[in-house]
Parts: structure tokens; C-alpha cells; sequence
């Protein structure tokens, strides 16, 4: 059987050799971290974003969309605190010039030690079967315990030399857990240095007069500045929500997992706007429905968990991941944080306009507190690629590997195949083509075996392929073969468009 990583090596080649996700300039041997979506991956990208704003802002009458600038004036990342804390620890290691961030180094040893513990676990639940009690195992197995401790120890040493910024603390606490390069062998490594993430250039015809600006690391910020026009424009009463899709960049110094750490990518993010002292509340609300959402898309629930986070940003307080399993592990898919009166307050004091609602309910004015929740749409796109990736063997010996994207999310949704090129069924073929393009994307196919032609819709994940055949032209029927079963059904022509439509709906 396959292991993790070659299962990860063939998505990815699938993605590319299907037309998803290409590598960005690939013809100049491509731009790290950075990807193209292709002809079937920016349809897939579509329906995942429109799916999103449709349960953002289509289904809650209170919260409305955006769509700001990529370029915003300097002095908003001086204020949201990105110019002087959006920072990276790295590290290089002098032998293989390699730079590593010290906080992936570190993180990976301490992966690394749970990876111990977990195997001792494994063994002892063999060796114990039945009666066997992981709780008790783990509390009180020296070997156990004692991997625990260290790793406890580590982490808060680390996570707290970061947090002070006592970066020579950092470095220490690589050399006394003997990392080495994964390159080089070596534990010849630098200084630590702060690295910032964010992109910047110029505005400005002549450069003395260029002014430095960044590239949005984050599209939450295009919402803080523009919180009072909406409220004011849009009559908004707290509790509100302004919800936008975007671009946003950072300069990712581990880039890796193919889609899932890029330095351009795609946000989804919405800030909820509350009454201070009911952020917590409103926290539990977009976490629970947050997950319910993913939940609807029909992938397995034992993929997804919560993460709650110990250690906080500076601007929340209470934040979690929902994370996914991807074939890499269980990783950040989402994050829901509550981010105080951070923002909108910082913004009221450097350009020195009131940011407040007045509450007719309580009679005063205040800032509101802010919860988001914020989704990478690639990380979304990999999640739900990697999921519906299924390598099959099928009962006549033949393997097929087919694409089971959430029905309603699939790039084309019924492929139209006229059994052959004659007699016809071509004609039939491109009146039911006709029938049905308006509402859904769909693909008339009639090169090839009938065979051939079901493999190639399996492989971009096709719910639905309707095949015209003789008893077409006669009785107006056709098959409609289900992508996941293979199973085949006669039906009447005039049906099909509400038998696909029964199938894209979200589970409830
Ligand atoms: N406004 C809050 C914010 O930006 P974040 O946890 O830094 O929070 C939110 O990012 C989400 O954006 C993540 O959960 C992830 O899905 C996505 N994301 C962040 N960095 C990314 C990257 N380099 N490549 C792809 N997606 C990324």
C-alpha cells in the first residue's frame, strides 16, 4: 500500500496533469510558493468561494460583503500592528546556506517526540488488547512520562524566549535540543534575526517621492477601515458582520505542502461586530457554526477537530484552528479569533476618527469588539482535493482513480456523451447541452470510447454523465451514470435538470 507521502506526491502530480494547479511561470522553471489554477481548479475555487459568501452573506441578513483595495495607506499596518509584530524567527545553517524559521525547527523536534510517545502507545495497545487504558498508560509509563515532561519543558522555554524576543534564548534552545540541518547534518547554525512577512513596494511615479507600501498580509484590515461607511451606509445595527474574499501576501520563508503555505493566496474572512462583554458568546457561536459548515459539505467529520490556542496574539482573546487531516496530518484549515476592540481602536487612535456605535439599546457609544473567522480558500482547496483523491481497484481487476469533490462544489457538473458520433445522437447530445448549460456547467464529449471518456470525467470529479444512445432518439431517455457508484439509470430526458439539482444541495 501507498504511504502518506507518495499518496501526497500523486495529488499533487493529478493536479497538475488535470488541469487544477499549475506551478506559477512554470515554463522558467517556476516561482516558489506561488501556483496558477488551471482551467478545472479555478472552477472549483469558484464554487468553494461562492458557497462560502452564500452562507456568509446570503443566509445571515446581517452581515454584508465587501470588496477593499489590495493597496491601503502605510499607516493601517503600523496601527494593526503588522509593521513591528509580523515576524518571523529564522535561522541559517552555515554549512548548507539553508534558512529554516526557528520556530518549524523546533516544532518539528517536539513532532518528533510525539511520534515516540505514540509508537510506545501503539505497542502497548497490542501487547494490552481489550483491557488496554491509553489515559492511565500515558500518565504513568516512565518512558512516556518522561518524553512528555521534555517536550512540555521545550515548549515553554521556546514559546517564551519568543514571546519576550529574547532571541539568543531562541538559538539556545535549538543547540541544547541538538537539531541539526535536515540538509547539511550540521548543527552549525546563525543568530536568530526577526524577519518581517510583508511584502512592500512603491507608489509613486518618481522614486524620491515613492512612498512605501505593502501587499495586504491579511484582508480583515480593508474591513476595519471601512467598518463606520458600512454601519453608517448600510443603517447596521450591532450584531453585524462585514464578510470579503481576497488576495493577501505574505513572504512565507518555509513554503511548503504544495498549496498549503503560498506567498499569494486567497483569504475568506468576516469580522462580527459585537457589544463588548459579548464577544464570548458570539465566539462560541462562529466556532460551532463555523465547523456545522464544514460538516455540510459531506467530508468525513473525524477529519476536522478544534484547536484551541494557549498561546494568543496581541490582539485576542480566545482564538482557535479548526484544523484537517490533510495527508501531511492534522493542520490549520480555519482560524476564529476574538479579537477585542484591537483593531478598530488602534485604528481610532492613529488617524484620529472616532470608530464608535452608538447603542440606542444602552443608550452610549463605545467601540465594538470584533469575532472573525477567517479561511484560506487554497488551504479549503486542498482539503476538499485531497479528501475526494481516491485511487480505486475495481472488480474486473481495472484501477480508475476518481475525484469525489462534494457534488455541489465540482468543477463540471454533468458531462454529456453521445454514445457514438453518428446516427443522431450527437444532435440529441447538444440539445440536452443546450438544456442544461444555463444552469449548470456542464461538458459535451464524443471523442473516444464511452470508457475512456467516464474515466477522464471520474478523474476531474464529474457527479453526473448522461450518455445518449440509440433508445434516445426513440423514446427521449438517456442513462445518467453516478460517479461514485458507477451506477447506471434510465431516465426521461426532461428530468435531468432536477435530478442534478437534488444532488447540489449542502447536507444539513
Ligand atoms: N485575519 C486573521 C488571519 O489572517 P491567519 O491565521 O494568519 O489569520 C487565516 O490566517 C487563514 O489564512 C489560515 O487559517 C489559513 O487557512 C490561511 N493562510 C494563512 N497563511 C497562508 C499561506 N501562507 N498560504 C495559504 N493560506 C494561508
Amino acid at each position: 500500500m501507498a504511504n502518506q507521502e507518495d499518496i501526497f506526491k500523486n495529488i499533487v502530480s493529478h493536479a497538475k496533469e488535470y488541469g487544477f494547479v499549475f506551478q506559477s511561470s512554470e515554463i522558467y522553471d517556476g516561482l516558489s510558493a506561488v501556483y496558477d489554477y488551471a482551467q478545472y481548479g479555478v472552477e472549483l475555487k469558484k464554487n468553494i468561494r461562492e458557497y462560502w459568501w452564500k452562507s456568509m452573506v446570503q443566509y445571515h441578513e446581517n452581515i454584508v460583503g465587501i470588496d477593499a483595495a489590495i493597496f491601503m495607506h502605510p499607516t493601517t499596518w503600523k496601527a494593526s500592528g503588522h509593521v513591528d509584530a509580523f515576524n518571523d524567527p529564522l535561522i541559517d545553517n552555515r554549512d548548507s546556506k539553508k534558512r529554516y524559521r526557528a520556530d518549524v525547527l523546533v516544532e518539528d523536534h517536539l513532532a518528533k517526540i510525539e511520534g515516540k510517545i505514540n509508537k510506545e502507545v501503539e505497542k502497548a495497545a497490542k501487547r494490552f488488547g481489550e483491557a488496554f487504558d491509553e489515559a492511565q498508560f500515558r500518565a504513568t509509563n516512565t518512558r512516556v512520562v518522561e518524553y512528555q515532561t521534555k517536550s512540555d519543558e521545550i515548549r515553554k522555554r521556546f514559546f517564551s524566549a519568543l514571546d519576550r524576543g529574547d532571541l539568543e534564548e531562541v538559538r539556545q534552545v535549538i543547540i541544547d535540543c541538538e537539531i541539526v540541518c535536515p540538509i547539511s547534518g550540521t548543527r552549525n547554525w546563525t543568530e536568530v534575526r526577526q524577519f518581517n512577512l510583508m511584502f512592500s513596494t512603491a507608489m509613486g511615479s518618481v522614486s524620491e517621492d515613492a512612498s512605501t507600501i505593502y501587499l495586504r498580509p491579511e484582508t480583515a484590515q480593508g474591513i476595519f477601515v471601512n467598518y463606520l461607511n458600512v454601519q453608517k451606509t448600510g443603517r447596521m445595527k450591532i450584531p453585524f458582520g462585514i464578510a470579503q474574499t481576497g488576495k493577501a501576501f505574505r513572504n512565507e520563508i518555509v513554503a511548503r505542502q504544495f498549496i498549503f503555505r503560498m506567498r499569494e493566496f486567497e483569504q475568506m474572512e468576516m469580522q462580527f461586530f459585537v457589544r463588548p462583554g459579548t464577544e464570548m458568546e458570539w465566539y462560541n457561536y462562529w466556532k460551532e457554526t463555523r465547523m456545522k459548515w464544514h460538516h455540510s459539505l459531506g467530508m468525513p467529520v473525524e477529519k476536522y477537530r478544534f484547536h484551541d490556542h494557549d498561546k494568543l496574539a496581541h490582539y485576542a482573546n480566545a482564538a482557535a484552528d479548526i484544523e484537517f487531516e490533510f495527508p501531511f496530518g492534522f493542520k490549520e484549515l480555519e482560524g476564529i479569533h476574538s479579537r477585542t476592540d484591537f483593531d478598530l481602536s488602534a485604528h481610532q487612535k492613529y488617524s484620529g476618527k472616532k470608530l464608535q456605535y452608538f447603542d440606542p439599546e444602552l443608550n452610549e457609544s463605545y467601540v465594538p469588539y470584533v469575532v472573525e473567522t477567517s479561511i484560506g480558500l487554497d488551504r479549503m482547496f486542498l482539503a476538499i482535493f485531497s479528501n475526494a483523491y481516491t485511487e480505486e481497484k475495481l472488480e474486473d481487476g481495472s484501477e480508475r482513480v476518481v475525484l469525489k469533490i462534494p457534488a455541489m462544489l465540482a468543477p463540471v457538473k454533468a458531462a454529456i456523451l453521445p454514445l457514438v458520433a453518428k446516427d443522431g445522437l450527437p444532435e440529441k447530445g447538444r440539445e440536452i447541452m443546450e438544456m442544461l448549460k444555463y444552469d449548470y456547467m456542464c461538458q459535451y464529449e464524443e471523442k473516444d470510447s464511452i470508457g475512456r471518456r467516464y474515466r477522464r470525467q471520474d478523474a476531474i470529479g464529474t457527479p453526473y454523465c448522461i450518455t445518449v444512445d440509440h433508445q434516445t432518439t426513440v423514446d427521449n431517455t438517456v442513462t445518467i451514470r453516478d460517479r461514485d457508484t458507477m451506477e447506471q439509470h434510465r431516465v426521461a430526458i426532461v428530468d435531468l435538470p432536477s435530478i442534478i439539482g437534488s444532488k447540489l444541495r449542502p447536507r444539513s
